[in-house]
């Protein structure tokens, strides 16, 4: 019988798939599997016990990856299973970039007590005015589970698109979308961009790969979202960007101190993967990969070993 223990809330249409090989306990320290979602596994003690660590989403930053492997321990994760909910959120960011619907919306709070609430509206709302996404180009940074999503629905709505990936050739490109002009140049991307979004993992070569130099080939007022992870982005770099108007809006989905004191950051608690969907999606693929593996040994979505 192997001990499953969950270091995060794991949906339970992942766990009842769990087989009578399998029981879920209470105490990590005898584990076989741990289910993890985002708790931080660096500073935690392992146990002896562990034979496999699955990640119920795509980012494995929380996760020690090379510890484990030295250890004979597989890591899984389970990418593009929450590919849709983030990249509805993408396209949420863009809109709430482009309108004022943050300011907008806390307008009316603030007015709610007015009996002239809706005269005062009508004054109010050219403060809140904004432009539309379609026509505008859209730069995609990444093409893998998200960005190809991304690249989907933004042409949809009417949006030109720019996608850049070093691990993908234009004969791949292509076949996500033939409408997408595909570009082996970040800079090149950057220049033509009124929005840019970035779908990549965060690694040693990731980490902050948005600096100062890549801000200023950016076009003047231009918009960047970030719902992959923090470190991608100087945020020193961003602020300066911000105040100076170079760039118009950071939406991030990762708050931290830094982003949460800059006045034209629109920053979300890290929502990007949190919807019914998603979490159901990611914990049936986490727990298949454990069973398959611990049944034959089966590999699939390992990303240590
Ligand atoms: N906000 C959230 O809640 C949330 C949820 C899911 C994923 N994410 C983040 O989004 C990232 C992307 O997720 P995904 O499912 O699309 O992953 P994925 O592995 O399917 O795609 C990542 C893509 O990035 C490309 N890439 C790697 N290095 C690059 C570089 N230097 N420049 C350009 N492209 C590069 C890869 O070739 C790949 O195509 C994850 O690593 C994770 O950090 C965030």
């Amino acid at each position: 019988m192997y001990k499953v223990h969950c270091l995060n809330n794991i949906s339970a249409k992942g766990l009842d798939l769990l087989t009578d090989e399998y029981e879920l306990v209470d105490d990590p320290s005898q584990a076989d599997v741990f289910l993890v979602r985002s708790a931080n596994m660096h500073d935690m003690e392992l146990p002896a016990t562990l034979k496999a660590v699955a990640r119920a989403g795509a980012g494995v930053n929380n996760i020690p990856l090379e510890a484990l492997a030295e250890a004979g321990i597989p890591v899984f994760n389970t990418p593009g299973a929450n590919a849709n909910a983030v990249k509805e959120l993408v396209l949420a960011g863009m809109l709430l970039a482009s309108r004022d619907l943050v300011g907008g919306i806390s307008w009316v709070r603030q007015n709610a007590d007015d009996p002239e609430v809706s005269k005062a509206a009508e004054k109010a709302k050219k403060a809140f005015a904004g432009g539309e996404i379609a026509g505008k180009m859209l730069g995609v940074i990444g093409l893998g589970a998200i960005g190809k999503l991304v690249v989907e629905a933004a042409e949809a709505l009417g949006m030109h698109v720019v996608g850049y990936d070093p691990f993908m050739d234009a004969q791949k490109a292509a076949a996500i979308s033939t409408d997408m002009r595909f570009t082996a140049d970040l800079n090149e991307l950057l220049a033509a961009s009124d929005f840019v979004t970035i779908h990549v993992p965060a690694t040693a070569d990731t980490k902050g790969m948005i600096d100062a130099d890549a801000i200023a080939i950016m076009k003047d007022g231009a918009v960047f979202l970030n719902f992959s992870r923090d470190s991608l982005v100087d945020d020193t770099a961003m602020a300066t960007a911000l105040e100076s108007g170079k760039i118009s809006r950071y939406v991030t989905d990762f708050a931290n101190p830094a982003v949460v004191q800059m006045e034209r950051a629109i920053v979300l608690p890290h929502l990007g993967a949190s919807t019914a969907e998603a979490e159901d999606n990611c914990a049936v693929m986490a727990v298949q990969e454990v069973m398959d593996y611990l049944n034959d040994g089966t590999k699939v979505h390992c990303v240590n070993l």
